[in-house]
């Protein structure tokens, strides 16, 4: 199933208002990040890269937080509101309006941010390809608590038994039910609506299963043997273990896509990054949101990087790099902070304990030691001394800075903006600046003029 072709005629429902409470937050579970990404988002992501547009997000109010984060994080998909949280079957019963005239139905739990692209499409492909009412999947796991257990008899799938209603016969069965289903719209809806609440006062969405046996047609199981897959998130233990998951499944594909990872145990890469050839990242790296970087460079040991754009060739000593871009050639740190909104030309280099905010730094400018660069312009080939400031904030309001092409800053510079200082221009050591400087012409002092022209100098 490549193209949205071969899905048509399939709606997704994920199943996102449950309370959450064994997760003991006050944020909603399937917000709840892995790897960066809430994990609902992860879920709607693995339905639509196997070829289903189409998505019905089932939330508790059609305002709250579940339901505002899916505006945001996934475009075109449709809110459906199950209000009380009467269970998973009563969640799924009230996307059906929403879900139009689809002929097949796939079910999610929002809770399973592991399972991938592939093994959505082959579920929805082996549905299709047999006259199950119902085809759903299921793991074999060393420890099954937590789980549906599958009951088969004669290797035949007879029913789910939830957790909660195991006995010391069925507590054992390893095979469990990972909370992914496919199944036809025709059959389905009915067959939910028939669904009496369990012991517990909750419909539940597995009940389907032991109706589909009924059928002549019954129920298929889809096993699959990456267990890892099947990871649900109903407890912060849990979390931690998809995460950890999520993260070495993220480095392989890295380390297997051409970057050398020296200790990937402590390389912290969010879903969704992406690094170029030849690039090695060191011990201690993060590389957060949605950052992209180029090939060649190296990173690390103990860099923080989020949101950023790297080019190629880039050297970035143990730093702080957030919301920025960098080209091609540029070296940072270590110690260096650059915070949002930065633009970093090419081969530009920042040393130790330089700090650079919503400022461009032109290309070739050498910003070496311990400076801040905030709401500033700098051109290129600058240079700036040791100990500069740009004093952008006079207590109420920030102004900006603009240094010209090849201007050189003497160190220890406070450039008090707003300023501007021409190209070629230059301060002298422990300048302090409070007017614009001509281009080409030298200032210095408390505060700083043009050096008085003296005969013979
Ligand atoms: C469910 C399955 C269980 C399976 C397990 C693995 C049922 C009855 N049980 O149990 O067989 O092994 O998942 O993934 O389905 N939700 C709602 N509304 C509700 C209740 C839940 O939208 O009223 C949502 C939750 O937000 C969650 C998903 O449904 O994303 C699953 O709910 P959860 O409580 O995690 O089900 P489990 O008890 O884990
Ligand atoms: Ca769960």
């Amino acid at each position: 199933m490549t193209s949205h072709q071969n899905a048509a005629g399939w709606v997704a429902v994920v199943l996102a208002a449950g309370r959450g409470t064994r997760m003991r937050s006050r944020l909603p579970k399937v917000l709840h990040p892995v790897a960066g990404r809430t994990m609902v988002r992860h879920v709607c992501e693995a339905v639509r890269a196997a070829g289903c547009e189409q998505i019905v997000v089932v939330t508790a109010d059609a305002h709250d937080e579940v339901a505002e984060a899916v505006r945001a994080s996934i475009p075109g998909a449709v809110i459906a509101v199950q209000g009380e949280p009467l269970g998973t079957g009563h969640a799924a019963l009230a996307a059906r309006a929403a879900t139009g005239d689809a002929s097949r139905v796939l079910i999610l739990n929002g809770d399973l941010p592991l399972l991938t692209e592939r093994t959505v499409r082959e579920l929805m492909q082996r549905h299709d390809a047999s006259n199950s009412m119902l085809t759903f999947l299921t793991a074999f796991l060393g420890d099954p608590t937590g789980y549906g257990r599958v009951m088969r008899r004669m290797g035949k799938v007879v029913g789910i038994v939830e957790e909660t209603e195991t006995d010391a016969t069925t507590r054992g069965t390893p095979e469990v039910n990972v909370g992914l289903y496919a199944a036809n719209a025709e059959w389905l809806w009915p067959t939910l609506s028939a669904v009496t609440p369990s012991p517990r006062g909750e419909i539940y969405l597995t009940d389907i299963i032991a109706r589909a046996v009924e059928h002549p047609e019954g129920a298929q199981a889809y096993t699959i043997v990456e267990s890892a897959e099947a990871q649900q998130v109903n407890t912060r233990v849990e979390l931690s273990r998809a995460e950890q998951l999520m993260r070495e499944r993220i480095r392989e594909r890295l380390m297997l896509d051409g970057v050398t990872l020296i200790d990937p145990s402590t390389t912290y890469i969010d879903a969704g990054v992406i690094v170029g050839e030849d690039t090695t990242l060191l011990p201690g790296v993060h590389i957060l949101g949605e950052s992209q970087i180029g090939g060649g460079c190296r990173i690390g040991p103990g860099a923080v990087l989020r949101d950023m754009r790297i080019g190629d060739r880039c050297e970035i000593g143990g730093s702080t790099l957030e919301g920025s871009s960098l080209a091609d050639d540029v070296t940072v740190g270590p110690y260096s902070h650059v915070r949002p909104d930065s633009t970093i030309e090419a081969g530009v280099h920042l040393g130790n304990y330089a700090e650079v905010k919503a400022s461009r730094v032109g290309a070739r400018t050498q910003v070496g030691h311990f400076s801040y660069i905030g709401d500033s312009d700098v051109g290129c080939d600058v240079n700036i001394g040791a100990g500069t400031i740009t004093a952008n904030y006079d207590g109420v309001d920030k102004h900006r800075t603009v240094i010209g092409d090849g201007a050189f800053i003497g160190s220890d510079s406070v450039l008090v903006a707003p300023v501007t200082v021409g190209a070629k221009a230059r301060t002298a050591a422990g300048a302090v600046v409070t007017h614009d400087v001509e281009a080409g012409s030298l200032v210095l002092g408390v505060p700083a003029r043009v050096r008085p022209q003296r005969e013979g100098v």
